[in-house]
């Protein structure tokens, strides 16, 4: 197979101009999940055979992944929205620390490298711009299963010892449901010799993507999406074919911007139970929402305070905390939103603030006083989800917004200015 690696987008210093207060209409079409899409790329790590994804959004962090993957002799090949893995090849169990340094995800890595090579050295992730983002429960879970592990100068060194270096099955009490440990014991486990219980697992749909395609590679996992998953090892995985779920924070940032611009907008595909409590808020704060099978069209006039805290799933997702900060910007009323997930997750109020929101801060809860109209300001997104806020809110703004950190915004949204000037919006990148 020939091995095409997709370069990371680089560009200088682009930025989006966005000309406020164009009303949108029409459909949009939501991209594969990014987090899942992430996710199960890691896991062609666990095969020899060929693991196929379809519906991959074009994402810098894909490409990013990638790269990885490619530096561990994987070979990987993309199409217009499928990416193939070919994990043949497989023959280094350390990925470079600039490749994972730039991509967090990437350290989920180390669980399926532990599993398929009984050895794995994966450079410690560090913090972000929205926190320390530990990896205690990773180590944790692959101490559980009998991996030796140790973490020395910035990097995690795991291996397997005794014959056959194969992990085996144990019982993993999560301190807190960490999605990527979830995800990162599920892969070891799949390969692990008996029987995985991950108690407090994550509920998150991506957690459950990763279980509907760990089954098709031959798999045994059940109870994916409730807090005790179980999984028996297999000795082989085999490849698949899989489709990548549709990426419900991206559904729910496109829904917002109808919400801000009073608009009504049609958007899909979603699959609703995965977007509960942010259909429930929209609800609440007075847009109308019309559910056709996997379509979800809303309409939205009058926009009224609500409050909210970010909590695991079900509960609303810390991932669009910030993009609900700006519609609640311009709401009738005070809101409060409370940040639960992540301890640095609300830098972008002070640039909602540039732009005339009235917010006021008490450690991880924001006031936020609802005004008539947001104005036009040159703004930065301090990260991905910071960014998509500062698009929504110039979306409503009086005047020109300009939005810098789209190195940020590349790494989560597909082409988001292109699908929103599909709709009505009028935005062009520069730069
Ligand atoms: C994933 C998502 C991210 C989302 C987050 C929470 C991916 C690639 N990223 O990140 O977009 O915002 O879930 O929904 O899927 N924690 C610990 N110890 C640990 C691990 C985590 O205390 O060992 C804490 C974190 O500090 C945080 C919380 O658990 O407060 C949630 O983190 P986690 O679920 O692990 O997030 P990620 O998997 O990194």
């Amino acid at each position: 197979m020939t091995v095409t690696v997709v370069p990371s987008q680089q560009v200088l210093n682009p930025q989006l101009e966005i000309a406020g207060g164009r009303r949108l209409s029409g459909e949009v079409r939501v991209s594969g999940a990014k987090n899942s899409a992430l996710v199960l790329m890691a896991a062609s790590l666990l095969t020899e055979d060929t693991l196929r994804l379809r519906n991959v959004p074009p994402l810098t962090d894909i490409a990013g992944m990638g790269e990885i993957l490619a530096s561990l002799g994987v070979g990987v090949r993309r199409g217009s929205d499928s990416i193939e893995m070919d994990g043949s090849g497989l023959n280094q169990s350390a990925p470079p620390y600039e490749l994972v340094n730039s991509l967090r995800a990437s350290f989920f890595c180390i669980g399926p490298l532990l599993a398929k090579l009984g050895i794995a050295r994966v450079p410690l992730p560090g913090g972000c711009q929205i926190g320390t983002r530990p990896v205690v429960e990773h180590v944790k879970g692959l101490k559980a299963l009998g991996a030796q592990v140790t973490i020395e100068h910035g990097v995690v060194s795991a291996v397997v010892p005794g014959r056959g270096h194969r992990l085996k099955g144990g019982r993993i009490h999560l301190d807190c449901p960490s999605v990527g440990a979830t995800e990162t014991l599920m892969m070891a486990a799949a390969l692990a010799d008996g029987e995985t219980v991950i108690e407090n697992a994550a509920l998150e749909p991506e957690v459950v993507d990763l279980a509907g395609l760990l089954i098709a590679m031959g798999a045994r996992v059940r109870g994916a999406g409730t807090p005790t998953i179980r999984i028996v090892g297999v000795e082989r995985l085999h490849g698949a074919d899989y489709a990548v779920i549709p990426d419900r924070i991206e559904a729910g940032t496109l829904l917002l911007a109808a919400a801000i611009t009073r608009s009504t907008l049609t958007v899909g595909p979603v699959i609703t139970d995965h977007l509960g409590a942010v259909l429930t808020k929209l609800e609440e704060v007075g847009c109308r929402l019309d559910i056709d099978g996997t379509c979800v069209t809303i309409s939205a006039d009058q926009i009224r305070a609500v409050d909210l805290r970010t909590q695991p799933f079900p509960g609303f997702p810390t991932d669009l905390q910030a993009p609900f900060m700006s519609l609640l910007a311009t709401a009738q009323g005070t809101s409060v939103i409370t940040e639960h997930i992540f301890e640095n997750r609300l830098q972008h109020v002070g640039e909602l603030q540039r732009m005339g929101a009235a917010i006021r801060m008490q450690g991880n809860t924001a006031f936020i006083e609802g005004v008539h109209r947001l104005s036009g300001a040159p703004v930065k997104g301090s990260d991905l989800r910071a960014s998509a806020a500062m698009v929504l809110a110039g979306l409503a703004a009086d005047g020109i917004t300009t939005v810098q950190g789209l190195e940020y915004l590349d790494r989560g949204y597909a082409d988001l200015e292109g699908k929103l000037n599909a709709v009505g919006a009028t935005i062009r990148r520069v730069g």
